[in-house]
């Protein structure tokens, strides 16, 4: 079954027909919000909202091992993490949908790996190919498919937040080879993979980064619900071929 972890401006998903919510705990504590469960495109979908219904938290408090966790345990194997990001790259304006595939990690302090309990063991995961393979292509192949124009591939930089960054900073992040920057695409990659679930993020451009295009003496705060309100109907159209690719 296919999940949706929605962000900012995406804890609802238009063409979700909802059928029943369930409120889950997990060894490590409460999920963002109750699952949804319902169906898109007539496959079954189950929905996450990240920061909550209400969006009251934060992306350095979010729960991301509950939300994982919670996700695997009701039979999910792929989950599609929806983000929205600032563009560090010239060419990625908003408005742009990209598929990252690589991610450098700035963010700290957050509980990042399911390998903590001594029975557990030490464990290093691969990590070389942050992403699932299939559900990245399940992604830019059914955004074709739907004629909605999408970026394959790009490094998405996961910084801590809750502030935005400095333009000195987006420079070193562009220097480090970063092309998108967000705050909450690790630990939820990393722990996605730990569990053994397929994992992949839409990212939305929803702004330029600090210091960049439109954002060069300050970031338009009030620009960016109206980009993400002009988004939605795009992200809605990938999920349904997402969703029908592989039965949901
Ligand atoms: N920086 C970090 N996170 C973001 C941004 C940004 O510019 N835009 C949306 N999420």
């Amino acid at each position: 079954m296919l999940a949706i972890i929605g962000g900012s401006g995406f804890a609802q998903i238009p063409g979700f027909k909802l059928e029943r919510r369930e409120v889950t705990r997990t060894p490590y504590g409460e999920p963002s919000s109750a699952l949804s469960f319902g169906a898109v495109a007539g496959q079954p979908v189950v929905l996450l909202a990240r920061h909550g219904y209400g969006h009251t938290i934060p992306p350095h408090q979010i729960n991301y091992r509950a939300n994982v966790w919670a996700l695997q345990s009701c039979g999910v194997t792929r989950v599609l993490g929806l983000a929205t990001v600032g563009g560090i790259r010239a060419d990625l304006a908003p408005g742009i949908l990209l598929v990252p595939d690589q991610i450098i990690d700035y963010t700290h302090g957050r509980a990042a790996t399911f390998f903590t309990l001594a029975d557990r063991g030490v464990h290093h995961i691969d990590f070389t190919l942050p992403y699932s393979t299939e559900l990245r292509l399940a992604c830019v192949n059914g955004a074709k498919r739907a004629r909605e124009p999408i970026v394959d591939g790009g490094v998405y930089a996961a910084t801590q937040g809750p502030r935005l960054e400095t333009s000195a900073e987006i420079n070193r992040l562009e220097r480090d080879g970063a092309d998108v920057v967000g705050m909450t695409g690790m630990p939820e990659a990393v722990l996605a993979k730990e569990i053994g679930l397929s994992y992949a993020v839409l990212a939305i451009v929803v702004n330029y980064a600090a210091g960049r295009g439109a954002s060069k003496a300050g970031i338009p705060m009030e620009e960016i619900a109206l980009v993400m309100q002009q988004a939605t109907g795009k992200v809605q159209r990938i999920i349904e071929q997402v969703a029908k690719d592989n039965g949901g």
